[in-house]
């Protein structure tokens, strides 16, 4: 099996069974992103403690890439410092990803990103002081 088919197989078990999938009654931060271009939601929750991210859970409804994206991200930040995974840049997510994505699906793979990163500017402004 060649190493973009592994990758590919890698997304689709994300995809079936997302990691940490689920929601949370009383998350630190709760934040929903939608992509414009196709309707497509992400809910992500977490349980901040000490500017640390102690848990996390998504609920993605959405494409393959975009709910391996949630799933990967999800993994990758959990137990991390807020201050740690604020500067995470999109070739970081596009790496977790490991197949090339064409211009039109980046919003997909983005969308967890972007909910990230809103979650967290949620978190400084309202709760990180
Ligand atoms: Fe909607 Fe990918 S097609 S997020």
């Amino acid at each position: 099996m060649d190493i973009e088919m592994m990758y590919q197989e890698n997304i689709l078990d994300h995809y079936k069974s997302p990691h940490n999938f689920g929601k949370v009654e009383n998350a630190t931060v709760h934040h929903h992103e939608k992509n414009p271009l196709c309707g497509d939601e992400l809910d992500m929750f977490l349980i901040v403690e000490d500017k640390k991210i102690v848990d996390i859970k998504v609920y993605p409804t959405g494409c393959a890439i975009s709910v391996a994206s949630a799933s990967m991200l999800s993994d990758e930040i959990k137990g991390k410092g807020i201050d740690e995974v604020k500067n995470m840049t999109k070739e970081q997510l596009l790496e977790m990803l490991g197949i090339p994505i064409s211009p039109v699906r980046l919003k997909c793979a983005l969308l967890s990103l972007d909910t990230l990163k809103n979650s967290i500017l949620i978190f400084e402004r309202y709760m990180g002081k």
